[in-house]
């Protein structure tokens, strides 16, 4: 299972003093060889997030980047080549909170080719916004934003799916089990073999009824992971 912090624009250098908590906890857990930590930071803690968990399994990575790979003049922006060199893994694109400030399926296309030519790993996300839900177009979005996202993308091994319904995100409602499980064997579907992640509103009190969901591979945990002992929490909770 793939447990992923999204620390959003949250979090200073004194912030990664909770990290050693997370650590220790990872090392007692190593039994169960399943379990992956990845963190992403703000830009700004990339690197010295990435020393203080030099000699730990928990991997770090970043929550956007530009779509080109080479330098240029593009004043305030960082591509994956300048993340990779900082120590990131992996990179989150087409969050739902970017894609609502202007970011297009077509961008993040870019993006997603521009960190895979980097050697950088893709958390691709995805989600249906509640006018869609109502509307019961769910699949038809989902459909859209993964055959734009992943055009012309031939392997996609280093590519996972974040499955986050915008109406979810920060609000405490998660999908009815159910659904959820529909939704996540739809995307499957689509993509095969990819691992297919869960986020929004995730937290100690809901992970019960999220991990029963058995075709989840993983959870994307935004507020809560800000949070080590509610991170800690929402993890043991899932292997219990
Ligand atoms: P919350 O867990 O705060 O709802 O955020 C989810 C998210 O956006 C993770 O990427």
């Amino acid at each position: 299972m793939y447990f992923i912090a999204n620390w959003k624009m949250y979090g200073g250098l004194n912030s990664l003093n909770s990290l050693h908590k997370v650590n220790k906890f990872f090392k007692t857990f190593k039994k169960n060889k399943s379990l992956r930590i990845i963190y992403c930071p703000p830009n700004t803690l990339i690197r010295p997030m990435s020393k203080k968990l030099k000699k730990s399994n928990i991997e770090v990575g970043a929550q956007n980047c530009h779509e080109k790979d080479s330098y240029g003049p593009f004043t305030g922006s960082v591509n994956s080549k300048m993340l990779k060199n900082v120590g990131a893994k992996y990179v989150i694109v087409g969050h739902s909170e970017n894609r609502q400030a202007g970011e297009t399926d077509k961008l993040i296309n870019q993006k997603i080719k521009s960190a895979l030519r980097s050697g950088l790993k893709v958390i691709f996300c995805i989600g249906e916004t509640l006018s869609q839900k109502r509307k019961k177009i769910t699949n038809k979005v989902l459909n859209k934003q993964i055959k734009l996202g992943l055009n012309k993308i031939r392997n996609n091994s280093k590519v996972f799916i974040a499955y986050e319904p915008v109406w979810s995100i920060g609000t405490g409602v998660i999908p009815k089990s159910n659904e959820l499980f529909t939704t996540i064997n739809f995307i499957k579907k689509k993509i095969k073999k990819s691992k297919v992640f869960y986020g929004g509103s995730v937290n100690p009190k809901n992970i019960n009824e999220l991990k029963s969901i058995i075709n989840i591979d993983g959870f994307l945990v935004g507020g809560a992971s800000q949070d080590s002992k509610k991170f800690i929490d929402i993890i043991k909770k899932t292997y219990n």
